[in-house]
């Protein structure tokens, strides 16, 4: 049977939203802002560039480039690139842990959508009691939230169902831009209320006493996370880029969206705390965790004008923000099951969905009737959470930043990274590349490591 060709992205500008789509998501609108909120603010942010540009972004260069080289899923580009040896271990294990992040991804996806849903309907705004209430009932009834996060599930396949250029590349670029748009209304709703002044304040303005051993490890969990690396979903997405693209300069790019976007989702959301709280005479809670986004954040729109409108354009900025992360996540496991276990793009779509739902079930029924049962001390939806971005990820960049360092020939990285020498990309910053991904990146992710097991 002759092999049908692999997809290819249509154009740089559909690869890059594609990507900026990946790395833009919960981890930006819902995750940044509360971790920044708990580790002091502008220090965290400060330590989370430094993190981002001597560590992360090499390590994603580095993702690019091997995903790119090997043309394949994460398991098959290992084996071409180190034939035989167990390196395509580490690419299967690659594939587990997008399947792991995508089965509680999906569940905050869910509340999104429900969120959504209630917000354009009115219940959201016309909610009396308290909102920790509103939300803490939703997620604790065992149905309810079990199918919104299989709706959300079910939405993401239907999108990778279509295809690489179809369905990802051109939902993507619809969903980024609308994005985009969105939530800048939503910043100059929030910057324009009396007193956001105090927030913006609170982000800028560093509080090192708040700095600890963890610290450094939450801004590196955080960054892994929120650029997608790590986990082969860059590679899967890099397997479909042209042999002319300049991956320097796309991560970049990239890089650089995702943290704009980070810091402008934080603004959308930081200062408007900081605005109703001056208002009602009560603390600003901006270290809320996990419940700012859909606990303080309702309160917020409710006590502002045009709170209304502002909640329909926050929670939709969100669910797309949430889906064009989760296409990424699935894309890795379908393209593992097309080119591995040889099935139609059809039957990997429904298969992922139902490995991934299958956990996501148990993740969102931790908040309910599983809520006793815990893994090393914590929920499955926080054991999820906390293993894959505090572990699995941090140990995925420090293997890829090995093998892309001390397995892949010096010369065959160079040559990659200027596409054959074709790109005139300055010697001196290719090389400074690779030896910030040789030498850098492994030992700093190790000490940052030793230092929070040690402390
Ligand atoms: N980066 C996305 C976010 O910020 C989530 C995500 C998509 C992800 N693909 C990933 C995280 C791969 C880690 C690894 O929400």
């Amino acid at each position: 049977m002759a092999r049908k060709p692999r997809e290819t992205f249509g154009s740089r500008m559909g690869m890059l939203l594609a990507m900026a789509g990946s790395a833009i998501g919960l981890g930006n609108i819902w995750r940044f802002p509360y971790t920044l909120g708990k580790n002091g603010g502008a220090a965290f942010l400060l330590i989370y560039v430094i993190m981002l540009l001597f560590i992360c972004l090499p390590v994603m260069i580095s993702e690019y480039l091997i995903g790119r080289r090997g043309g394949s899923n994460p398991f098959r580009t290992f084996d071409r690139l180190a034939p035989g040896s167990r390196w395509r271990w580490m690419g299967f294990i690659a594939v587990l842990a997008s399947a792991c992040i995508l089965s509680f991804y999906c569940v905050v996806g869910g509340w999104s959508v429900k969120y959504l849903d209630d917000a354009c309907s009115g219940r959201l705004m016309g909610y009396e009691g308290d909102y920790a209430q509103f939300f803490g009932s939703f997620i604790s009834s065992p149905w309810k939230p079990l199918a919104y996060t299989l709706l959300f599930l079910g939405m993401t396949g239907l999108i990778i169902a279509f295809g690489v250029r179809k369905g990802i590349e051109r939902m993507s670029k619809i969903m980024i831009s609308v994005l985009f748009v969105i939530i800048v209304l939503v910043v100059i709703r929030s910057l324009s209320l009396p007193g956001a002044v105090e927030g913006v304040r609170y982000m800028f303005v560093p509080d090192f006493s708040k700095v600890t051993a963890d610290t450094c490890i939450a801004a590196m969990g955080q960054a892994f996370f929120s650029l997608s690396i790590g986990c082969g979903t860059i590679l899967t997405y890099a397997s479909y880029v042209h042999k002319d693209e300049n991956i320097a300069a796309s991560s970049a790019w990239i890089a650089f969206f995702d943290t704009a976007f980070a810091v402008i989702a934080g603004l959308a959301i930081i200062p408007a705390v900081y605005a109703i709280a001056l208002m009602n005479g009560t603390d600003p809670d901006v270290s809320a965790g996990p419940g700012l986004v859909f606990i303080t954040l309702p309160g917020v729109f409710q006590s502002m004008p045009l709170g209304g409108v502002a909640a329909v354009l926050f929670f939709l900025a969100l669910l797309l923000a949430a889906i064009t992360s989760a296409i990424s996540l699935m894309e890795v496991v379908v393209a593992f099951i097309i080119e591995e276990l040889h099935r139609s793009r059809m039957r990997a779509v429904l298969l992922s969905f139902v490995l991934c739902g299958g956990v996501g079930v148990f993740c969102s029924l931790s908040f309910g009737p599983l809520e006793g049962f815990r893994l090393f001390g914590l929920s499955v939806f926080d054991f999820f959470d906390y293993i894959t971005s505090n572990i699995m990820l941090p140990v995925g960049g420090l293997l890829l930043a090995i093998f892309a360092g001390w397995r892949l020939r010096r010369a065959n990285y160079l040559d990659e990274l200027t596409n054959g020498g074709s790109l005139k990309l300055p010697r001196w910053l290719a090389l400074t590349i690779y030896y910030l991904v040789k030498l850098v990146a492994p030992l700093a992710i190790s000490l940052i490591f030793l230092n929070c097991i040690l402390s």
